[in-house]
């Protein structure tokens, strides 16, 4: 099973359909490349570059992007304005991006203030315009991300319509309002909804299903709910890397497997309050269970985090998975 992204003169495939969010301060190059090497994962997206006052230099969204990996890995342009999105979605193109998204469902009132992010939502011509020069200025596939409404999820199809009408390969339905936030729980009859809508459509492509993925059976489950052809992971992948591979029938990690894999990203990760972050949502192989053993290591040190996974990664030693054959 895989995606398939068309763009002008070039097509990208995503196999398994199975992406990861972007999220801006965690799913930076090193995370993805860490989580990709896990197996299971069909595509990543940068996260969000902000379009201002010039083009993103090539430089710039090369860095982004990181070391080329064996997936495919888009990069993510936010803006309010469109003048400088043909050259800096070319950049993207000599930078190696293997498409280009739009985002149109950042709820931070800082940028919605700015009319960007999921302020768009009211503007469903201005999102079409944008997602229309942007196909126009590269040979790459582009997609939108969306939330379903500033509001209300009343202008839902309208608003998906339009991007696809425009051109968009996808269009990434994130199941949550603009008012929700993060925290209310995603509803996902909003995604079959946007299916619906964009079959219909003049112009069909297919919706990459996001919100609410709590664990790796959550994947299929959504798909086959919904309807969607593909699904997105955002916090649960931070909570658990080892998600997409157990979602493709791969193993669950140990204890010991999932304390080494944090142990690398805090090696890799560009900045200690990472290690805040990355404990906030950590339960890979059920660790942090007790929500007052993550209250006493979220008031740790980086360097006191980083010695808590090292005790877990050394205490099960790396051959935990050659015991379970034994007597095979
Ligand atoms: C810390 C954080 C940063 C995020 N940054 C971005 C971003 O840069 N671009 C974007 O389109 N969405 C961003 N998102 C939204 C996620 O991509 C995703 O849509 C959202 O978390 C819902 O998926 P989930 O319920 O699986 O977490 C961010 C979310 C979080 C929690």
């Amino acid at each position: 099973m895989s995606l398939r992204l068309a763009g002008g003169a070039r097509t990208c495939t995503i196999e398994p359909p199975v992406l990861l969010a972007p999220m801006a301060g965690i799913t930076a190059a090193p995370f993805r490349r860490l989580v990709a090497a896990l197996g299971g994962l069909g595509a990543a997206v940068t996260e969000y570059q902000r379009i201002t006052v010039a083009p993103l230099p090539a430089r710039v969204l090369r860095r982004a992007l990181g070391e080329p990996l064996a997936i495919p890995v888009a990069v993510q342009f936010m803006l309010a304005d469109d003048q400088h999105l043909p050259a800096s979605a070319a950049n993207a193109e000599r930078a190696g991006a293997a498409w280009i998204d739009l985002n149109f469902g950042c709820p931070a009132p800082i940028v919605f203030k700015k009319c960007a992010g999921s302020a768009l939502l009211a503007h469903p011509e201005r999102m079409a315009r944008f997602v229309q020069r942007a196909v126009h200025a590269t040979a790459l596939p582009v997609t939108a991300k969306l939330r379903a409404g500033i509001d209300s999820p009343a202008h839902l199809e309208e608003l998906v319509c339009a991007v696809a009408e425009a051109g968009a390969a996808a269009v990434t339905v994130h199941a949550r309002l603009r008012r929700d936030s993060y925290e209310t729980p995603a509803t996902w009859e909003w995604l079959e909804r946007a299916v619906r809508a964009l079959r219909a459509c003049a112009r069909p492509v297919p919706v990459i299903g996001n919100g609410g993925v709590e664990c790796a059976a959550d994947i299929a489950r959504l798909r086959t709910l919904t309807g969607v052809a593909a699904v997105m992971v955002g916090r649960a992948a931070i909570a658990d890397p080892f998600i997409f591979r157990v979602a493709a029938g791969g193993a669950p990690p140990t204890v010991a497997e999932a304390a080494r894999w944090a142990l690398a990203y805090l090696a890799a990760a560009p900045a200690p309050p990472l290690a805040k972050q990355l404990v906030r949502y950590w339960r890979a192989a059920g660790m942090l269970a007790e929500p007052e053993e993550r209250r006493r290591l979220l008031r740790a040190t980086p360097a006191e985090i980083r010695a808590w996974f090292a005790e877990r990664a050394a205490a099960a030693p790396r051959a935990e998975p050659r015991a379970l054959t034994v007597g095979a």
